[in-house]
């Protein structure tokens, strides 16, 4: 369906009917790209849609604050009582932090943990491809949307049996205003703070547990946190975990998801990543940049600021459109081609600044090792129905992506 020109940029439902409206902000980009949006029933803001506006903002952290407002919304606000997380934290408060878990994610920590990974991710390809040399499913379910959930418990040293109660909730605080996931007789708002009050009291438990008999994971990391040498407040042991469970599922999710689509779509490049899988480190990074799950993230501004030419008023609301500046013809050539050798390739999928993404190489080894254990195996694939996608203005979510395949013989297990 294409995109109307009334397209409300922060309605969940729009993006569910029209996908990325690719179009209006390319037009945004070129005639306004700094633009002033109140057709919409919740709080005006600026649209920022190009790339350096974003760079810029992301730089000025003191200037635009993540609180108290990180989506924005196309109703009037709903009151949050729940504790605020890393990523809705500023400075100085977010620095700090921040700086007691960074460490844990850098590529050489993580390194130890690369064959576990990597087993996670063998053993959901395999149960796809398990027995016969043809087949049809939902991408999203057999692969896509196991595959985070499954690192993310495991590395946040959750129980196996229990990695399917992680899977439903970050379903629902992501999903809430989808129809699929709406609770009857609740506002969305209401919906996900449930959910996450689930989320608290389970991690309650566990963090106590870990706290008598920790292991090498995540959430024992955590409660052993120390700031001017007392323990860390339990409630923010809490919201550590809460926020890589909530921000490390939908997101890659969403990445594996809109790269198959996009290796379906653009046959020759999937070609060129099976003859040559050296790329694969390259094609992740254009995967993330051609799917961009994150739709949008908002600002406040705490001062007057002069952005893209326009006077920001302190107070003022802002969304930062994170796909379209990964569209920006100002920084990549032909952006709207899909190339899996695409180098440089300075997309801001994972944001950019004070809080750049902290599970940025996670998200990265999940997605090469599914896709190395994956695309080898594959003589044909096809879509085999239509897209269905979420409603959310927050993450560009695929709920189903049917495929149909063919592999080659040798992959077959005997
Ligand atoms: C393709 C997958 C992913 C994408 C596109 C993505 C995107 C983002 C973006 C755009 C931000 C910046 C937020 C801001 O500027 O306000 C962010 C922050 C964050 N992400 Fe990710 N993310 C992904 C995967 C993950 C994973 C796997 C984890 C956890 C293991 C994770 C944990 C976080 C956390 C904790 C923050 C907050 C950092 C802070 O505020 O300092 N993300 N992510």
């Amino acid at each position: 369906m294409p995109v109307p020109p009334d397209f409300n940029f922060v309605h969940p439902a729009h993006y569910a009917e029209h996908g990325y409206p690719h179009d209006l902000w390319t037009e945004l980009r070129r005639e306004d790209p700094v633009h002033w949006f109140d057709k919409t029933d919740g709080l005006p803001f600026w649209a920022v849609t190009k790339h350096e506006d974003i760079t810029t903002v992301g730089r000025h952290a003191e200037q635009f604050f993540n609180g108290p407002r990180l989506v924005i919304s196309h109703k009037p606000e709903e009151p949050n009582e729940f504790p605020p997380t890393l990523i809705q934290l500023d400075p100085p408060k977010h620095g700090i932090y921040r700086k007691l878990i960074n460490k844990r994610f850098t590529p050489g920590r993580l390194r130890p943990w690369h064959p576990d990974i990597e087993t996670i991710a063998r053993d959901i390809v395999d149960s796809l491809v398990e027995n016969s040399e043809e087949g049809e499913c939902d991408f999203v379910e057999k692969v896509s949307a196991p595959l985070p959930i499954a690192v993310i418990a495991w590395l946040l040293g959750v129980p196996k049996q229990d990695w399917n109660l992680l899977f439903d909730w970050t379903n629902r605080i992501i999903g809430a205003e989808d129809p699929d996931f709406k609770v009857e007789g609740k506002t969305s708002s209401q919906a996900a703070m449930d959910t996450m009050t689930e989320l608290f009291m389970y991690f309650t438990e566990l963090v106590a547990e870990k706290k008598k008999n920790p292991q090498d994971d995540l959430t024992s990391m955590f409660a052993s946190l120390e700031i001017d040498g007392k323990p860390l407040p339990d409630i923010d042991v809490l919201t550590f975990c809460l926020i890589i469970v909530v921000a490390g599922n939908e997101t890659t999710r969403n990445a594996t998801t809109g790269g198959m689509l996009a290796l379906i779509q653009h046959r020759d490049e999937l070609r060129k990543l099976q003859q040559n899988p050296n790329l694969m480190p390259l094609a992740v990074e254009e995967i993330v940049r051609w799917t961009s799950p994150i739709i949008h993230f908002g600002r406040t501004a705490q001062t007057d600021f002069e952005l893209g030419g326009k006077k920001i008023k302190e107070g003022d609301a802002l969304a930062l459109f994170y796909p379209s500046a990964n569209r920006d013809e100002s920084i990549f050539e032909d952006p709207f081609a899909f190339r899996v050798d695409r180098n440089p390739n300075h997309h801001i999928a994972f944001g950019s600044g004070e809080h750049f993404c902290l599970g940025a190489h996670v998200a990265r080894l999940e997605m090469e090792y599914a896709y190395r254990h994956l695309l080898p195996r594959i003589e044909e694939v096809e879509l085999n129905g239509p897209v269905e996608r979420l409603h959310s203005a927050l993450v560009g979510g695929v709920k189903k992506l049917p495929i149909r395949y063919k592999l080659k013989p040798s992959s077959v297990a005997a």
